[in-house]
């Protein structure tokens, strides 16, 4: 049966299995009818999108701002010094604010309350564009690229190999949602959060594996997905970091291991040489820049099923 339809787009276990297959169809045609040069289909015209950023982005920006103006409407950039949401105003007085000017929010954000609080005090649409605890747009995007490399995420293999971090959340959300192999190869200590490793499993569709072999895990994976080792907010741990996840590179070797059908992605930015090599990133079955083109074409899909066109 279908849950009752959220206000926001805040988690992809927020949605059913029908509903988030068919953002990801639409998105599909609107990314269809973008590529063509069609320039006539402005479902957005009048209505304006306030974008709030705590914290840096290239994609999240880039994509949200120009989709939003593709489609007819205006976005408004909210940098990390115009808000400053919780210091220099209040979260649900910034909600209330914003909720009188503008159709709808996207938020990037540090504590996942924030957008927790952002979203039950606004009185418009709120999409997450991350915070510590998940990114659902960027797995949006990723399965739109597995849908069309693959043909469909249903039953394949996708194997993350890092820190068990905020991406690793809205896989293992996505694995409550559709069924699918999904395996974590993370260094010990850097788990992802056992609540969420529990929700996917208990949802009981998909296979859930969390291990500390990346060397086994990826053996006939058909994506092998890679993050930053220290994300936004923990890069003061990144030189602790680079060697507590040595071992855990995405290097030819590990790619060669996985098989000669694995797909490359990563969320980007990556630090070439780091977590993945230049070699991996260049090579013929890296995605990831179809990958990053997609964030724009799910995201305008989820921004029409949120404002109901
Ligand atoms: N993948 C992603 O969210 O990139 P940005 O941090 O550049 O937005
Ligand atoms: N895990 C990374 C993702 C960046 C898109 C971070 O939170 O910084």
């Amino acid at each position: 049966k279908a849950k009752a339809e959220p206000k926001d787009f805040l988690h992809i276990s927020d949605f059913d299995k029908a509903t988030i297959l068919k953002i990801l169809d639409h998105a599909k045609e609107v990314k269809a009818l973008l590529k063509s040069g069609e320039r006539t289909f402005l479902p957005f015209r009048g209505k304006t999108m306030a974008m709030i950023f705590a914290k840096p982005s290239m994609r999240t920006r880039v994509s949200f701002e120009t989709g939003f103006f593709l489609l007819g409407g205006h976005a408004l950039y909210l940098g990390p010094d115009d808000i400053q949401m919780g210091k220099r105003e209040e979260t649900r007085d910034v909600a209330r604010v914003l909720s009188g000017y503008n159709d709808i929010i996207m938020a990037r954000l540090f504590a996942h309350q924030d957008i927790l609080d952002l979203a039950k005090y606004a009185t418009i649409p709120v999409i997450n564009g991350l915070t510590d605890y998940n990114h659902p747009c960027q797995i949006m995007a990723d399965v739109l690229t597995i849908i069309e490399h693959i043909g469909q995420l249903e039953g394949i293999k996708v194997v993350y190999v890092g820190d068990g971090n905020n991406i690793v959340h809205s896989w293992l959300l996505m694995a409550s949602v559709i069924p699918f192999h999904f395996v974590c190869a993370c260094p010990k200590g850097f788990e992802p959060d056992g609540k969420t490793v529990e929700k996917a499993r208990q949802a009981g569709i998909s296979k859930i594996e969390i291990t500390n072999d990346p060397k086994e895990a990826v053996r006939g994976a058909d994506v092998v997905y890679s993050d930053v080792w220290a994300s936004m907010g923990q890069k003061e741990e990144a030189a602790n970091r680079r060697q507590v996840f040595k071992g855990f590179q995405v290097d030819e070797n590990l790619m060669k291991l996985a098989g000669p059908k694995a797909y490359f992605m990563h969320c980007l930015p990556a630090e070439r040489g780091v977590e993945v090599t230049d070699g991996v990133i260049e090579a013929p079955n890296s995605i990831v820049f179809p990958q990053a083109e997609n964030r724009m074409h799910a995201q305008n899909a989820i921004m029409l099923h949120m404002l109901g066109l």
